[in-house]
């Protein structure tokens, strides 16, 4: 008989232990995601989700059987989850305030991987041509959605094959988040992956499947039209 060849997912969790010194939050989370798949993080306010991407970036310390594209990363520094094709977008943006948008492009560019080198200045400028007049501004004079792009920009120059996106679109205006959205779904047909966190109602509709986090466990991974409604009154 032949069966179809199995798909491989890009990142694959499992097990995932997290928290903070003696505060654990997350206790045995797990995940997949594929190539080009937006999947959608899910959860109260303090649920740990900008804490599983914080883990899976390398920022703070954690236990896990966790690959990227069948490469083990747990135990990488930050920079080398970097050059494996993690692309990461905080909650904050933390952007360089006094660097000029170029100079917060380029340290982008300095975790790179260098093959395949999709993005480079150039490219990311085409995508948000309003922060080509602002390439010599200082970033802390850039209004919220040109930050927003330029902290999506910069994690780009890394050539991610994943972007972590940790609610990208909060505090911006209307018009700023229907942009992100289609940011979003071109990035996607380009073949990135995206592992977002993000509470507005767009994101459902935007995901190919979501994950639920409740008691610092995975309750649900699966298309977001299926959350069982006893998974929602609990957990969301
Ligand atoms: N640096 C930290 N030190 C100690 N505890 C923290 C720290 N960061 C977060 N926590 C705690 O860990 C838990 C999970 O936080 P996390 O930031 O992952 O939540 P979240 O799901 O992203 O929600 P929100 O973004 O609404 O805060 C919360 O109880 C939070 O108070
Ligand atoms: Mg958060």
């Amino acid at each position: 008989m032949n069966l179809p060849p199995e798909k491989t997912a890009l990142l694959e969790v499992h097990s995932l232990q997290a928290g903070y010194g003696p505060v654990q939050v997350l206790r045995g989370a797990h995940l997949q995601l594929h190539a080009g798949e937006l999947l959608l993080v899910l959860g109260r306010n303090g649920s740990g989700r900008s804490t599983l991407l914080k883990a899976l970036m390398g920022l703070i310390p954690a236990a896990a059987r966790a690959s990227l594209a069948g490469q083990e990363m747990l135990g990488l520094p930050a920079h080398r989850r970097a050059r494996l094709g993690l692309g990461y977008v905080p909650e904050q943006r933390e952007i360089f305030p006094r660097l000029s948008v170029r100079q917060n492009l380029l340290l982008g560019a300095k975790t790179a991987r260098t093959s395949p080198s999709r993005w480079n200045e150039a490219a990311v400028l085409a995508l948000f041509p309003a922060l080509a007049p602002r390439l010599h501004a200082p970033a802390q004079a850039l209004s919220g959605g040109e930050q927003q792009m330029l902290a999506i920009a910069r994690a780009l120059m890394g050539n991610p094959d994943l972007l972590l996106l940790d609610e990208p679109t909060e505090g911006l205006a209307p018009q700023r988040v229907a942009a992100t959205a289609l940011l979003i779904r071109q990035l996607q047909g380009q073949g990135l992956g995206v592992l977002m966190v993000e509470q507005k109602p767009w994101a459902r509709e935007l995901a190919d499947r979501v994950i639920v986090l409740g008691d610092g466990l995975t309750q649900f991974e699966g298309p977001p039209a299926e959350i069982p409604p006893d998974v929602s009154a609990a957990w969301l």
